[in-house]
């Protein structure tokens, strides 16, 4: 069939491209659109594993079509229940009635919940192996990677991991849908920042999972998003060891809010005394401008993270409020913090960033410039100690 997409002589992608949706989970943007993964094995029995969002539900059952005509599926293996790749089960079912829905023991009650189904459910735990004939799928637990139902696939005939969302990608597969016949360096960021902003909080869950599979034989690693890993299995799984372990490289994140640009020139100034005191790797991002997500993806990045926040109606600037409930609610490990900020009457937004300073726990640069109204000479002083406190600290973390 000319739209078939064989992965092995009897294994398919049969996932969609969705370049419609501006915002996954309706909270993080798709600037080069998103793939849900899914895959088909042929067999003495068929199984299909893991299904589509539902707003590509067409194209996903012509893919379906194209691979098994008039045959009929036996088994629906769900390594995770978010509606992303739960999202076209309903359908399936209706489709092919008999198959059985292969799940663990907190698939089920997700799957009741969202879609009301009930019946012809085979449960699976850990170490289980369901025999397709040549194929034999193995099952292993991976909970909070990054939800607490979700297992991982693996075929043991051909050492392929169906991985579920661990070692996926932001990013259409455009054309072609292994890493080595897709543009990786176009897609650099996308596959970062999925990991940072979607599995990102769960590092300690992460090297679970990376211990639990570092005993199989990997051949392929087909994840739900992004492309299929058969060429850099050894550097994707060496990024999510480093990721999920929260090292960072000598650099600073500087994130600033301000109203009419007194923080900004602060912001600036630290960046220039920075690169003046050796640290080469700044990233500097307007809270205003610049979505979470990719001021998450940079502090994954870089060890260094400077805050500044102009005061706003007694507290701190909402956008940069909202920078600073992300960073406590992914609970990002081992950065050094510096705060500033400015103020033209009672301040608050300093006053907020230090409260975020000790909830974070992180380790904090002693300097914290604070302007009245604009910046003078003594607030760029107090600049440059902050910013010599954060080069000093890197250069001795990095030498
Ligand atoms: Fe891609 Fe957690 O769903």
């Amino acid at each position: 069939m000319h739209n078939r997409n064989n992965i092995t002589d009897n294994i398919f992608w049969v996932g969609t491209n969705d370049r419609k949706t501006h915002l996954f989970e309706n909270y993080w943007p798709l600037p080069k659109g998103v793939a849900y993964n899914s895959y088909i094995i042929l067999d003495e029995k068929v199984a299909i594993v893991d299904t589509v969002e539902r707003g590509t539900m067409e194209t996903y059952i012509d893919n379906i079509e194209s691979v098994l005509g008039d045959r009929k599926a036996d088994y629906l293996i769900i390594n995770h229940m978010e509606p992303d790749h739960s999202g076209s089960i309903r359908t399936l079912v209706e489709r092919y009635p008999e198959m059985k829905i292969v799940g663990n023991k907190k698939t089920f009650p997700m799957l009741e919940r969202f879609y009301g189904i009930k019946n012809n459910l085979l449960e699976v735990k850990e170490g289980d192996q369901l025999d397709l004939g040549q194929h034999k799928l193995n099952f292993y637990m991976v909970p909070m990677l990054h939800w607490p139902e979700t297992m991982v696939t693996f075929e043991s005939n051909n050492g392929i991991l169906f991985s579920g969302d661990a070692f996926g990608a932001f990013g259409t597969l455009d054309g072609g849908i292994f890493d080595d016949e897709l543009d990786l360096e176009y897609l650099e960021e996308e596959i970062s920042r999925y990991y940072s902003n979607i599995v990102g909080k769960y590092g300690r869950p992460t090297q679970n999972a990376l211990a639990k599979l570092r005993g199989l034989d990997l051949k392929m690693i087909c994840a739900t998003h992004g492309p299929i890993w058969r060429s850099h299995i050894d550097d994707i799984i060496a990024k999510y060891d480093k990721w999920s372990k929260y090292q960072t490289d000598e650099g600073c994140v500087i994130v600033y809010a301000s109203m009419y640009g007194n923080t900004e020139k602060m912001a600036d100034n630290i960046a220039r005394q920075l690169v003046k005191k050796g640290i080469k790797k700044i990233r500097i991002h307007d809270s205003s401008k610049t979505h979470p997500s990719y001021i998450i993806n940079d502090i994954f990045k870089f060890r260094g993270v400077i805050l500044g926040s102009c005061a706003y109606n007694g507290d701190i600037f909402p956008s940069m409020e909202t920078v600073i409930n992300e960073l406590e609610h992914m609970a990002i490990k081992d950065h050094v913090l510096g705060v500033f900020g400015s103020k033209s009457w009672g301040g608050g937004g300093l006053k907020r960033l230090n409260k975020f300073a000790e909830a974070i726990k992180w380790e904090t640069i002693e300097a914290t410039p604070e302007a009245l109204c604009a910046p003078h000479a003594e607030d760029f002083d107090k600049c440059e100690a902050l910013a010599e406190g954060m080069a000093n600290r890197l250069k001795d973390l990095y030498k």
